[in-house]
């Protein structure tokens, strides 16, 4: 077995997840192979234009790319050259037939397995690193090593006792007659946008799930060697954890679900603070300052966006439903139902404030990304908005330092909408600024200036409460929070 490593999926997961693993083991060499050519040019591109805005990305990329990091449409030879492949394909919810709008969309990478297979010509540990239902490994398996699929459980004695004829979790040979051993693992990843390069140098925890095999574990210990990193510099061996491959893929959707639920409750209570006088970022301050509550994931907000918490939660609720779990599932539910009510929310209250009309009013947002120092739009809840302030035939003016290209697209075909880089043009004449996202310029903004700009009765709505709402009703604007 070789050392090098394939990564398939060159998304916001495969590009820095390999390049901190390139950086960490330059002993090793790693591929980061895609479809989309037009996405492998950009990592390549000489003058580093990456396809992905993250803080930190392009330095680790520069230092490593071209030495043991490569960029490549050429999966077929990458997956020969390389014993271990990480697999970090898209799962997007899908969106038709069986299981439509809650269940993840396997056919990305389902197509992957089969290229695997139809490419390896030697034993592979294959790593799931996209976030998949729970029980996905035992089909990834079935494809790769034969076998049902089912992934039945096999008495623990019994199982180490086969295991030289078990290649994994499932029931395949583990041989499907091709003299190719593959062993499933799943290795969620647990980076947050934003915070992605920081997130991979010094991770919380690392987790490593594995069939209870002699080929399950001398797999797990292979991946738990790269996290180790070169002289063991990298993760402490501590905070690598390895379970079975179930808890593992389950752990990364309950781990989503968890912080998702936290967002949805702290907003919950928002409403309550904004009908009552208390103010939610003192109620979640002294929440948080109990340790078992902790003061992490409590901000008050336009809800939470991001291609992953909606879409991970909605596949708890179908795997509930499908193990008949309906209470659960109905419970799981409620945390989309919040978060989609929050921005119908905001819309209300602007409305409200102005005087329950929108209709030709110019409306500054700013703010566009699902959250700051990411260029990433994916069901960010400023497109939501977007959408609802639309039908109210609002003259929108969006600005964003870093997602104005993903926002054109998102919104592509909607009149009345123009895009500014310069906030303050965006501001010129607008009735009201209505913040989306917590960008740390827009504090720094000179608000004196975009108030005598603006037409008057002047409004901000902060919906991430950043601002300094007693700078701004001094200067002379009407000021909304969320929560307050
Ligand atoms: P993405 O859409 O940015 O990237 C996925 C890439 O896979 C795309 O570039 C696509 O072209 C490529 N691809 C699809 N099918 C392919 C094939 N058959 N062969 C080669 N390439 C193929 O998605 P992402 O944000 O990187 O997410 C990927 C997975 O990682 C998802 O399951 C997601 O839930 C999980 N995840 C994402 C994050 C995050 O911060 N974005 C964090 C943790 C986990
Ligand atoms: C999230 C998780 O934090 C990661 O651990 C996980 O790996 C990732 O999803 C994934 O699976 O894709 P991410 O979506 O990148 O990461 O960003 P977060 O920082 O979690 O923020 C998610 C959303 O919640 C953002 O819209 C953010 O503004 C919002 N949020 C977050 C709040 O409204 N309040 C908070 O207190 C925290």
């Amino acid at each position: 077995m070789n050392r090098n490593i394939v990564c398939i999926g060159a998304g916001y997961i495969g590009g820095p997840t390999m390049a901190v693993i390139a950086k960490m083991n330059p002993d090793r060499k790693v591929y980061v192979c895609d479809i989309n050519a037009k996405r492998i040019a950009a990592w390549n591109s000489k003058n580093y234009a990456l396809p992905i805005y993250e803080p930190g990305l392009v330095d680790v990329v520069k230092e490593v790319r071209g030495k043991n990091l490569f960029f490549t449409t050429d999966i077929k030879s990458a997956v020969k050259k390389c014993d271990i492949i990480f697999v970090g394909v898209n799962t997007p919810t899908k969106m038709f037939g069986r299981g439509a709008g809650r269940a993840s969309d396997l056919q990305f990478w389902e197509a992957t397995a089969r290229e695997i297979k139809g490419y390896a010509d030697g034993d592979k540990i294959v790593v799931e690193k996209s976030t998949l239902p729970v029980r996905t490994a035992a089909a990834m398996e079935a494809i790769l090593n034969g076998g049902t699929g089912n992934g039945e459980r096999i008495p623990r004695a019994k199982r180490v006792a086969e295991s030289d004829a078990l290649a994994g979790v499932g029931t395949g040979n583990g041989k499907a007659g091709t003299g190719i051993r593959f062993t499933v693992l799943s290795n969620p990843e647990f980076l947050a946008e934003g915070t992605a390069i920081k997130d991979l140098l010094s991770p919380d925890r690392v987790l490593i799930g594995g069939p209870e095999t002699v080929e399950g574990r001398a797999a797990v210990r292979e991946i738990c060697d790269i996290y180790a990193g070169k002289d063991g510099k990298w993760v402490e061996r501590y905070k690598i954890l390895t379970t079975n491959v179930w808890s593992a893929e389950l752990t990364k959707l309950a781990a989503n679900a968890m912080l998702a639920q936290r967002v949805s409750s702290v907003n919950a209570l928002a409403g309550l603070c904004e009908a009552t006088g208390a103010d939610i970022d003192e109620v979640a301050r002294v929440m948080g300052a109990d340790r078992r509550i902790g003061s992490k994931f409590l901000k008050a907000g336009p809800g939470f966006g991001g291609s992953c918490f909606k879409k991970d939660v909605l596949n708890l609720v179908y795997l509930c439903e499908t193990f008949g779990l309906h209470t659960a599932a109905e419970y799981w539910s409620g945390v989309i139902k919040m978060n989609d009510h929050q921005q119908e929310r905001i819309v209300s209250r602007l409305f409200k404030a102005m005087f329950n009309t929108l209709a030709n009013k110019k409306i500054a947002m700013f703010g566009f990304a699902f959250k700051a120092d990411t260029g990433d739009t994916r069901e960010t809840p400023a497109g939501y908005v977007a959408r609802l302030l639309n039908e109210e035939h609002v003259r929108l003016a969006i600005t964003d330092p870093k997602a104005i290209e993903n926002g054109k697209r998102d919104l592509a075909g909607l009149d009345g909408i123009t895009w500014e880089k310069d906030p303050y043009k965006a501001a010129k004449d607008a009735d009201a600024v209505l913040l989306m996202t917590d960008w740390k310029e827009y504090p720094a903004l000179d608000w004196e200036k975009i108030f005598k700009s603006m037409r008057k009765p002047a409004l901000v709505f902060d919906t991430r409460n950043c601002l300094d709402a007693g700078a701004l009703k001094k200067i002379g604007f009407r000021v909304l929070n969320v929560g307050k």
